[in-house]
């Protein structure tokens, strides 16, 4: 639960994590049962949290994609009854919207800006020039950065989801014991790959066995290198070329210690003003999605009962909304 946009009073979480971590991965029809029997216990929670009864809320934003479709549906369906039992104005959201815009729960931030959006299903590069206005500069061609760690941490057997735990094993390696390649890094466009990597990865598991024991915190340390590497050089190639020299790095992804701090030397030595949330606000999150929520809902911009789940829906088409609108 958010006030207007800007100020967190509760910010409910339910993990599936440990179910899904059995399967290795996101099992879609298990998300969406788990969504179905939390949604209300969850809605119940942050109202009782913020101390706010449901009839002082002023409207409600719910995730409308890109997304898994049957957990979408649940939390659209939960948010049209909540909506249509207590009149209140209902806004669908975009999902990489919200992690844009998660920062300014904490801290504002001048537009236009530079954002990569880096998690599991997403490595964007977008140039923002206000709310509801994102150009794509570049996103990858094939893995998202988040499903690189997630691959990789797999196939050295580390449990799902992989990213916390490279991250951790990395803290004691050395990320230039192996030279991993840097996908992409000169091919002057702001597109990244990530499956190559891992492949790369996989061939040197074969090829040396004991760096998956012994030495498994230096292929951490030097997988996670290579990739942040790239999602720093091409971010700073984005500064450069566009003369923005303000960066928002969100999304689950952001939660990685080697980036935060490859980015904060590149923002340091380049003068850049760099904003990444704190980590419970770049993974994801309820309270993100209420700051695009409110700025459309104060706008005037609603929507109706014909809302329906978007499983696939680029952030640039948010802009006829903000058209129709204005
Ligand atoms: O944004 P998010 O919570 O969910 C999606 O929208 O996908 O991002 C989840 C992704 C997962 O791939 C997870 O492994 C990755 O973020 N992740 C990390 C770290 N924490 C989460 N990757 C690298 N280092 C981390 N510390
Ligand atoms: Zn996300």
């Amino acid at each position: 639960m958010v006030r207007d946009g800007r100020t967190v009073l509760s910010n409910v979480i339910a993990s599936q994590i440990d179910i899904h971590a059995e399967y290795g991965g996101v099992v879609p029809e298990i998300a969406s049962r788990k969504h179905l029997e939390s949604v209300s216990v969850v809605v119940e929670q942050a109202l009782s949290d913020a101390g706010v009864e449901v009839g002082a809320l002023d409207g409600i934003a719910v995730t409308q994609g890109p997304g898994l479709a049957g957990a979408l549906l649940v939390g659209i369906s939960a948010a049209k009854g909540l909506s249509l039992g207590r009149g209140l104005p209902l806004i669908g959201v975009n999902h990489i919207e919200g992690h844009l815009l998660a920062v300014f729960l904490e801290t504002p931030v001048a537009f236009p800006f530079i954002a990569l959006a880096v998690s599991g299903g997403h490595s964007h590069l977008y140039r923002v020039d206000g709310v509801g206005r994102y150009t794509t500069l570049g996103q990858t061609v094939d893995d998202a950065a988040g499903e690189a760690f997630d691959k990789v941490a797999k196939l050295i057997g580390l449990p799902y989801p992989g990213g916390v735990a490279i991250d951790r094993l990395a803290a004691t390696g050395d990320p230039r014991a192996i030279k991993f390649p840097r996908p992409l890094l000169n091919d002057g466009s702001y597109n990244f790959s990530f499956s190559g990597l891992k492949t790369a990865v996989l061939t040197h598991v074969n090829k040396f066995p004991e760096s998956k024991g012994a030495g498994v915190n230096d292929l951490a340390a030097s997988f996670q290198a290579a990739v942040c590497e790239v999602l720093t050089k091409k971010t700073a190639a984005a500064v450069a070329a566009t003369g923005i020299k303000r960066l928002v790095v969100a999304g689950g992804v952001a939660c990685n210690s080697a980036l935060r701090s490859h980015m904060a030397r590149f923002a340091a030595e380049q003068g850049v003003e760099l904003s990444i949330p704190s980590p419970g606000l770049c993974s994801d999150n309820a309270a993100m999605i209420a700051v695009p929520g409110d700025f459309y809902l104060e706008a005037g911009i609603n929507s109706g009962f014909d809302l329906d789940a978007l499983p696939v829906w680029p952030l640039d088409r948010l802009a006829s909304r903000l058209k129709e609108a204005f």
